[in-house]
This record gives structure tokens, C-alpha cells and sequence, in this order.
């Protein structure tokens, strides 16, 4: 059976780009491959999160994974840092990749604009992390949004570069994943690029935000001054609130807004009221079950305790085997 593994970072809540790029998916993969979800903590700490911070958000996330539906009795669902085998292959794939290939990676570059006193070695070789994690259960396919191409095109370098220096066809070469073969970009509401691109409040939707807190961040989305003349090309902004109200509002209230800007009747404030309408009554049964999962903990640490299990069996097994082939062998 193909194999399937993706993670998320830990570093606040899950938001609807989170959710349409990746979890959707997650929950309708279980159902058909082995697949292995985990909660990327190693990599939050490129961001030197506060220990009782990084804690917190660890929980808010498997919280949050569970009640978006993945089920871990249909995958694996686990810590990133509760499988030490990560590192050791991170370790053996560094001696693998190029640092100039890694200075070219555009999440690298974007953070050494953004964060220029923080510019770790962490950084330059988070493609090299990414791909342990895929590899090491020797996985196929990796449900992503359309954000994390490259690092798997990266990922993909590494596995190959691996399987030609030690001369077998051991790692599979993974794919991205995405919504009936397409890989999405959730767009923010601040007028450009992805939601969750910037930490700002205001940009993105939480899965876990109130039905008041979604209204107030949906009205104050960036719109323009509206069409003029009939057909007139969108800008993006205001693409951007159609593309949102596609994943979220059934199809006759999306035409029903097209047609009034093609029109030049629309009132975006009539539009934005009904998409934060349509994403509230999205979001509220999996903003209950998060809910619950938060005021269960010793469920959390029982499903954490099996994925753990479950991961580090696989993970130990890959390790063992790429040991021996890099020549590291008992006498
Ligand atoms: P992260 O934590 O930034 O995001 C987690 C997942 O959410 C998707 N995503 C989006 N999809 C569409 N539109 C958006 N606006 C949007 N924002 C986020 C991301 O594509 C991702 O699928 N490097 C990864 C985490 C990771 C990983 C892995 C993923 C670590 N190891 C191994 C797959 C396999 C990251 O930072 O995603």
C-alpha cells in the first residue's frame, strides 16, 4: 500500500489555509493509504518559541487535527520530536545537501529578509529536516499546499542523491499531494498572498477564532473601490474574497456575487457579511470538538503515546536499514 505522510508546524492555531492545504486532505487520505500525520515541533524551533509556549501549541494543534477528523485509528498521528530517529537521519542527509542549493530556496531567502537576526543554521537546512521526515517512513505522497512545492522538489533531490551514492533504490521519490491533483493557496484577507504568510492578526481565519472574531476580520477585509464597468477585471483583493467563498459558501450564493459584479451592483459589504457567515457556520462543529479535545488531556497523551509507537516503528526500521547501507555495520 502507497504510503502518505505530512506535518504541520506548531506555531499558533490551525487557520483555513492550514486547513483547505493540508488537513481536508489528511482526512480523506486515511481512508485509502497508510498514512502518517505529525505535529512538526523540531521545526518550530527555527523561531525560538518560548518553552511553555511551544508546549501549548503542540496541544492546540493535536487538538485541532483530531477534531478536523484525523483519526488515529485510521492513521498515525504523532509528535515530530517523540521520533528521535528524525534526527539521525536529518543528520545523514545533511552530508547530502549542497549549501548553495539550500541558499537558493525561497523560504530561505524570504526568511533572511524577514528575520535577519535570526538567520540559523536551522534555517538553511529545514528542506533537509522536511525530507527525513518524508523518507523516513519512506512515503510516496505528501498532501501539502502549493507553498511547499519546492521543499519537496528538494525532497526529491535528497532521496535520489541518496539512493545513486549508496547504490539501491531505497527511498521512493515522494509527490506532492493536493485536492483532486491540484495544490491549493488559501489567499489572506489583507489583499495579497497566502493566509498565515504574516503573523498579524487580521490576515487569517482560525479554525478556532468566534463567530464574532471571524465577522470583524472578514468586514475589514481589503476590497477596492468596486467595478465600474461591466467585465471589469478583478483585483486581487477582491479575487481573493471570491476564492475564499468558493471553499466555503455553496455555489449559488458564489455565482449569485459574481453575477452582481459583473453587474456593478455588488456591495462588499453584503458579500463580506455573508462570507463570514458561511465561515463561521463552517467552522462551528469542528470549533466544538476542538473545544473538547482541549479539556481532555490524558485522551491527548493516550493518542500521542500510540502514535509514538506506531511512528517509531517505522521510523527505527528505515534507520536500521540506512545504517547498513552507509556502511555502518557490526563485526
Ligand atoms: P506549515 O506549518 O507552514 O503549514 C502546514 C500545511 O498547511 C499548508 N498551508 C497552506 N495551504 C494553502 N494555502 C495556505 N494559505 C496555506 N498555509 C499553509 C502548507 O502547505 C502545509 O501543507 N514545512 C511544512 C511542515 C512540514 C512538512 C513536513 C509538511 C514539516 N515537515 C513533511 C509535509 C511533510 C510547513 O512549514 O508547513
Amino acid at each position: 500500500m502507497e504510503i502518505v505522510v505530512s506535518g504541520i508546524r506548531p506555531t499558533g492555531r490551525l487557520h483555513l489555509g492550514n486547513y483547505f492545504g493540508a488537513v481536508a486532505n489528511f482526512v480523506r487520505l486515511q481512508e485509502q493509504y497508510r498514512c502518517y500525520f505529525f505535529i512538526a515541533d523540531y521545526h518550530s524551533l527555527t523561531t525560538h518559541p518560548h518553552p511553555a509556549d511551544l508546549h501549548g501549541t503542540v496541544r492546540q494543534v493535536l487538538a485541532e487535527y483530531l477534531a478536523c477528523g484525523v483519526d488515529p485509528k485510521r492513521c498515525v498521528l504523532y509528535r515530530q520530536s517523540d521520533v528521535p530517529e528524525t534526527a539521525e537521519l536529518y543528520l545523514f542527509l545533511n552530508m547530502l545537501a549542497y549549501v548553495g542549493e539550500l541558499e537558493r530556496s525561497a523560504s530561505f531567502k524570504e526568511k533572511v529578509r524577514s528575520q535577519p537576526d535570526n538567520v540559523n543554521a536551522g534555517l538553511l537546512t529545514y528542506p533537509v529536516l522536511m525530507t527525513a521526515d518524508i523518507i523516513i517512513h519512506r512515503a510516496h505522497k505528501v498532501p501539502v499546499g502549493k507553498d511547499q512545492t519546492q521543499h519537496l522538489e528538494m525532497a526529491r533531490n535528497f532521496a535520489e542523491r541518496f539512493n545513486r551514492l549508496y547504490g539501491e533504490d531505497f527511498f521512493p521519490l515522494p509527490q506532492a499531494l493536493g485536492t483532486g491533483g491540484t495544490l491549493v493557496k488559501v489567499p489572506g484577507l489583507d489583499g495579497s498572498g497566502k493566509m498565515g504568510k504574516s503573523e498579524g492578526e487580521g490576515n487569517a481565519v482560525f479554525l478556532s477564532d468566534t463567530e464574532e472574531e471571524i465577522r470583524r476580520k472578514v468586514m475589514r477585509a481589503v476590497t477596492d473601490s468596486g467595478p465600474t464597468t461591466p467585465n471589469q477585471p478583478m483585483s486581487e483583493p477582491v479575487q481573493n474574497l471570491f476564492a475564499l467563498m468558493k471553499l466555503v459558501s455553496p455555489p449559488e450564493t458564489v455565482s449569485h456575487y459574481e453575477e452582481a459584479y459583473r453587474a456593478c451592483t455588488i456591495r462588499y459589504g453584503d458579500m463580506k457579511k455573508q462570507l463570514a457567515a458561511d465561515m463561521a457556520a463552517f467552522t462551528a462543529p469542528i470549533r466544538e470538538r476542538i473545544a473538547y479535545y482541549l479539556n481532555n488531556d490524558s485522551l491527548l497523551r493516550d493518542i500521542l503515546e500510540q502514535g509514538q509507537e506506531q511512528a517509531r516503528a517505522s521510523a527505527s526500521a528505515t534507520v536500521a536499514e540506512v545504517r547498513r547501507l552507509i556502511g555502518f555495520r557490526k563485526f
